[in-house]
């Protein structure tokens, strides 16, 4: 049997399923599953909150550079994978509202912002006995990864699927702005400079079209195989 892969990099765009099927495999494994986009979702929480505009990249990246961000295992069972802290703070919902998915891939796009997150996920990555999920992990953050997948789905697809997750928060977006919001963001993150979103040349790519998450994980035990 071969060696079970020491780190695993997950990417793709967003609702392609990439953070489902990461942390059942992460649980599944026995690794630390990692959520990279929560911490660009924390520091665009952090500039919504303490500066006038998202737009100024100097103050954005000197706030990312001194904001504390922390991911621990879930506290409370109301739906949550993990706790997401900013400054002390518990934000893992508030990173989820809505003017966070408008501003978040700016935000991410600063190289400067880019660096420090990169710098915090390598340093967590490189330990190993992980799944990491982002857009650029098998790219740059931990570019001799294991295992490398990237996992796309229709913009239509991942629409509905965020738009169902959406409803079940109670939150009332309609499926036409979430399917707006989702192809100006896949653009930004897939044309952006520095770290765009784009599959690494060994990376697996998997269409998650029309598959269940069981069906997603069936592929990936074949690749682990
Ligand atoms: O996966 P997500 O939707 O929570 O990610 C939020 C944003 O963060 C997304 O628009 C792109 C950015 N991101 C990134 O640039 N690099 C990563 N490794 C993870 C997320």
């Amino acid at each position: 049997m071969k060696k079970m892969p020491d780190k695993i990099a997950i990417d793709g765009p967003a609702a392609s399923g990439k953070s489902t099927v990461a942390e059942r495999l992460a649980e599944e494994l026995g690794y630390l599953y990692f959520d990279t986009g929560v911490m660009y979702r924390a520091v665009t929480l952090a500039a919504l909150k303490h500066l006038s505009r998202v737009e100024d990249e100097t103050a954005v990246t000197e706030l990312a550079q001194r904001v504390c961000i922390d991911v621990k295992p879930p506290s409370m069972d109301d739906g949550r994978k993990y706790d997401v802290f900013l400054d002390g703070q518990d934000v893992t919902w508030e990173i989820r509202k809505p003017e966070v998915d408008q501003n978040v891939s700016q935000v991410s796009a600063y190289s400067g912002v880019r660096q420090e997150m990169t710098s915090q996920q390598r340093r967590i990555g490189e330990r190993g006995r992980v799944v990491m999920v982002g857009r650029d992990i098998g790219t740059v953050v931990l570019p001799n990864a294991d295992l490398k997948i990237y996992l796309d789905a229709s913009v239509e697809e991942r629409a509905k699927r965020r738009h169902k997750e959406v409803l079940e928060r109670g939150r009332s977006e309609t499926y036409e702005e979430i399917l707006s919001s989702m192809r100006r963001r896949d653009e930004i993150d897939s044309t952006r400079k520095i770290a765009p979103l784009v599959a690494a040349k060994d990376a697996y790519i998997l269409n998650s079209d029309g598959l269940t998450v069981d069906g997603v994980l069936q592929k990936i035990h074949a690749l682990l195989k």
